[in-house]
């Protein structure tokens, strides 16, 4: 019997020494290939990039107050990759749950990698997390689905953290938010926070994420910022105007336009859905451009109808379907006329689906107030 059992094992052994040519890249840096080889299948494949959009944050001076600011941003990023192939090859997971996911386009947001989204000028991630199947390691999940099972959240933070060392001048916004009451593994809060506290304390994030708590500061402040909390008791569950303090000591407050459930009913068309939508996040982006000028701003322009048979997808709602159907497209095309009449307003941030299409939209939000 064991030999049967060693004989299934092959044993490989190999002499390690030192590299003999000085050229050899360090350890350091095989160190970060490796991670970002495992982040990839959320972070996509490392690009150096220096075009106008992974920069664009080099022409506003480092005293800009960050709720001064236009900032692009993307909501339930790491779901770019979520098609049929990728929920089937996590089936071997999501298995082991009695909570399976649904089809694919019901949870898929995003067609682009990280890496492509930070070099096209997106610089707020919304990052929904919980444990992996077996409680320990914090990965990414938009509720019922799994997005990799090899990308740990920390794996994607290291991807961030090249990235800024290759873009000095830009800094990013990430927004935690915990897949608590939709996964199986959403349990284990306690276990989740001290998680979470012991990656965002690690001495990399310390080197990259500023440690200040309740403020938004200057942009010259910012590498990277994890210090505002977003109660969810005041985020108040699919509103269009939540008002929300988030620092009690100096009533520092944010508007919110997070109305993302539309479902105006069962048989209603995906364009009036997208309408209303539309008129939401412009209602808001309206207030955005008259009120409360030192108030952090920040809409979303991503949505679902789910009730609808079959449902307005995240992807229809933001980019239509191509058809009669949305005969003005998706939010996000018509998004790009309200921003060209925009001109030197400021918007906030606002976080779209689909943020590629069309492919002037970020480019179009980005006009809106460049130096
Ligand atoms: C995206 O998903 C496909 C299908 O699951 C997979 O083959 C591909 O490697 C994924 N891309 C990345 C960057 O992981
Ligand atoms: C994970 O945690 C939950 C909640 O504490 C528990 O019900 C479940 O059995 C745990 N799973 C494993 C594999 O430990
Ligand atoms: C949104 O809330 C703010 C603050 O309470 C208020 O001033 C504004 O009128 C509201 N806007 C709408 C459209 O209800
Ligand atoms: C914050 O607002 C409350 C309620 O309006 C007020 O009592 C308090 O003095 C304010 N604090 C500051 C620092 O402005
Ligand atoms: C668009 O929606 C219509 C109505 O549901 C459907 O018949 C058509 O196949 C859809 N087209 C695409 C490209 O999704």
């Amino acid at each position: 019997m064991r030999t049967s059992a060693f004989a299934a094992v092959s044993l490989v052994l190999t002499a390690l020494s030192c590299p003999v040519t000085s050229s050899a890249p360090s350890l350091g840096d095989l160190a970060v290939q490796k991670v970002l080889a495992d982040a990839s299948p959320i972070f996509g494949y490392y690009e150096k990039d220096t075009s106008p959009t992974a920069e664009w944050m080099s022409k506003y001076p480092d005293s800009t107050l960050i709720v001064h600011m236009n900032i692009p941003g993307a909501h339930d990023p790491q779901t770019w990759n979520y098609s049929l192939a990728t929920q089937e090859s996590l089936n071997h997971v999501t298995d082991l749950d009695d909570n399976p996911p649904l089809p694919p386009q019901v949870y898929r947001c995003q067609e682009k990698s990280f890496i492509d989204m930070l070099n096209a000028g997106v610089r707020v991630f919304d990052i929904r997390y919980a444990y992996d199947v077996t409680n320990s390691t914090l990965v990414f999940w938009h509720s019922q689905a799994l997005l990799s099972e090899t990308a740990t959240v920390d794996d994607v933070l290291f991807g961030f953290y090249q990235w800024l060392d290759d873009h000095k001048t830009e800094a990013l916004f990430l927004s935690f938010q915990y897949e608590g009451s939709t996964t199986l593994h959403g349990t284990n809060d306690a276990g989740v926070q001290m998680s979470l506290f012991n990656m965002l304390t690690s001495p990399a994030a310390k080197k990259y994420f500023l440690q200040t708590k309740g403020e938004f500061g200057t942009l010259g402040q910012a590498p990277a910022l994890p210090g505002c909390h977003f109660s969810p008791s005041q985020w108040i569950d699919n509103d269009p105007n939540i008002t929300l303090v988030y620092n009690l000591a100096t009533n520092a407050t944010a508007y919110i336009e997070d109305y993302y459930s539309i479902n105006l009913g069962l048989g209603t068309s995906a364009a009036e859905n997208i309408a209303a939508k539309y008129d939401a996040v412009t209602a808001h982006l309206n207030m955005a451009a008259t009120q409360y000028p030192n108030s952090l701003f920040w809409s979303f322009a991503s949505s679902e109808n789910d009730v609808n048979v079959p449902i307005d997808t995240p992807e229809i709602m933001a980019v239509g379907n191509g058809t009669d159907l949305t005969p003005l497209g998706g939010v996000n095309q018509q998004l790009v006329p309200f921003f060209q009449g925009m001109t030197g307003k400021r918007l906030g941030i606002v976080m779209f689906d689909y943020f590629d299409v069309p492919s002037n939209l970020i480019d179009a939000f980005l006009a809106v107030s460049r130096p």
